[in-house]
């Protein structure tokens, strides 16, 4: 809505004063009247006047005179002279120094009105106007307020933040990513992504993500080197108003830190089982000695109790031979030797070893091989990696169930899945089972024993072969784990 303008209507004759007054207030203006100069000067100071009304020939101070004044205090406020036919030629003076219009006495009421409406126009007008400069201004320095707080917050933090443009130039940077990338130089936005870092495999990732490589909602992580630290680099699309990709963010953490200390970890296993492996390996020479009745004799009872210790033993000494492969695969040594590896005959020899236990349990184990070629692998590595995938479909399954190993050979990869129809593995857990020490809670598996180590080296193994493992499951359904080796073709 409209706020009501006021005029001030200054005039020595006391009927214009009332008449402009009754004639205005009917058409919804405010008025207020003043007599002469001095009053109106007085009004000015102290109302918020819009429109000012000024006869020309007044005693104490001429209309000229306030003209003056007002011109210089008021520029905004537009002044209407009021003027008699004698002193048309003044009238047109002051237009020229600043006057807005001139009406002339005795009024036609028709263009006495008019030229008030323009004048009020213009008033709301030049308003309107300053109104919304101001709104500017203010959602300017709001705008300023939170991208000086933004910086402020980036500043600040102690993870390091690049942020680049579709070119891969570097548009944004925090003081933290300069300390960790150990750059002392500042540099300018926007800096070529090579003076920050020259890290490939960052900046492959990058450029995926530029190309839309990877679903937007998604963030990639990945290890790199930057000097003696080790970082985390968290990389993810930025998105622009239209949602189209703009531009990549990356938060970089250094966990040199938490590097060592894993390290340490490893290492202090590693050493253990190593300790333990050599007493434990006697004490099963000396338990073969008494089973095989090299040191006399043993009741029935006494055999019976040796060989539950030596089982024991046995799935000891397995566990420590686990850790010690872990171990191996993390320090990138597992794979001691390759040579040309028929993969048939592991997959024949796993399914007669495991044979025998597979029917104990009630589970038909078949297999199949077919147009296979060697692979360039460990042979040991390998058996390790059949046996843990086909052990798990025969311990995970519950009586009367299906284990089917099949092998193909696809051009230059060799397929081999193992199948069961087992309890199968929740979505939820389904990322976690190649985590070391990694088992889901089943309540019809909780008698199965094991430490959550088999899955991690069957994933080492493969990946250090340059082969992939994936997995389906459906729960209660059954499980299906399919590696891809490379073949010597
Ligand atoms: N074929 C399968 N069907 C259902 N669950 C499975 C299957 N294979 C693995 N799992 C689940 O994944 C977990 C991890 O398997 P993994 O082989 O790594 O460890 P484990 O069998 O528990 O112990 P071990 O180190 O002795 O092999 C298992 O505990 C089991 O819950
Ligand atoms: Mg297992």
């Amino acid at each position: 809505m409209n706020k009501t303008i006021n005029i001030l209507v200054v005039d020595d004759e006391k009927a214009i004063r009332d008449g402009c007054h009754r004639v205005l207030t009917g058409k919804g203006y405010a008025v207020v009247t003043a007599e002469n100069g001095k009053i109106a000067l007085d009004i000015l100071l102290k109302e918020a006047i819009d429109i000012i009304l000024l006869d020309l020939k007044m005693p104490v101070m001429g209309g000229e005179e306030i003209l003056g004044i007002v011109r210089k205090t008021y520029p905004d406020i537009p002044v209407i002279i009021i003027t008699g036919h004698g002193t048309v030629d003044t009238a047109v003076v002051c237009m020229k120094s600043g006057a807005y219009d001139f009406i002339t006495k005795p009024f036609q009421i028709d263009q006495f009105l008019l030229t008030i409406t323009r004048a009020a126009e213009k008033r709301r007008l030049e308003q309107k106007a300053i109104q919304l400069k101001e709104e500017n201004m203010r959602n300017l320095y709001d705008l300023n307020l939170e991208k000086s707080r933004l910086k402020a917050i980036i500043n600040r933090m102690a993870n390091g933040v690049m942020v680049t443009n579709r070119n891969l130039e570097v548009v944004l940077h925090n003081p933290a990513l300069m300390r960790l990338m150990e750059m002392s130089t500042e540099i300018e936005n926007p800096a070529p992504i090579s003076r920050i870092t020259d890290e490939r495999s960052l900046i492959d990732t990058l450029k995926q993500i530029l190309t839309g490589e990877f679903p937007e909602e998604e963030s990639i992580s990945q290890e790199i080197e930057a000097g003696k630290r080790t970082l985390r680099a968290i990389s993810a699309p930025a998105l622009g108003p239209d949602k189209n990709i703009a531009g990549t963010v990356t938060v970089l953490e250094d966990i040199t830190a938490y590097k060592q200390l894993d390290q340490m970890k490893s290492d202090f296993v590693n050493m253990v089982a190593h300790e333990l492996r050599s007493p434990l390996v006697s004490i099963r020479q000396i338990n073969s000695v008494l089973i095989e009745g090299l040191a006399g004799p043993l009741a029935e009872k006494q055999q019976e109790f040796v060989k539950r210790g030596m089982n024991k033993i046995d799935s000891l000494l397995e566990l420590i031979n686990d850790l010690l492969d872990v171990a191996r695969i993390e320090a990138g040594k597992m794979v001691q030797h390759r040579v040309p590896t028929d993969m048939g005959r592991i997959i024949e020899e796993t399914v007669a070893l495991m044979g025998p236990r597979a029917q104990e349990q009630g589970i038909h184990l078949t297999h199949s091989c077919e147009g296979l070629k060697p692979v360039l692998a460990d042979p040991k590595n390998m058996e390790e990696v059949i046996n843990n995938l086909v052990s798990n479909a025969v311990n995970y399954s519950p009586e009367g169930g299906l284990v089917m190993i099949i092998a193909r050979g696809l051009a230059e990869y060799m397929e081999i899945k193992v199948e069961d129809t087992g309890v199968g593995i929740s979505p939820e857990e389904l990322p976690k089972i190649f985590d070391k020490f990694y088992r889901v809670k089943h309540p019809k598996t909780r008698q199965v024993m094991g430490t959550g180590l088999g899955l991690a080296i069957v994933k080492g193994v493969v990946e250090a072969h340059h082969g992939t493992i994936d997995v389906e499951s459906v729960v209660d359904r059954g499980t299906t784990f399919r590696v891809l080796l490379p073949m010597i073709v």
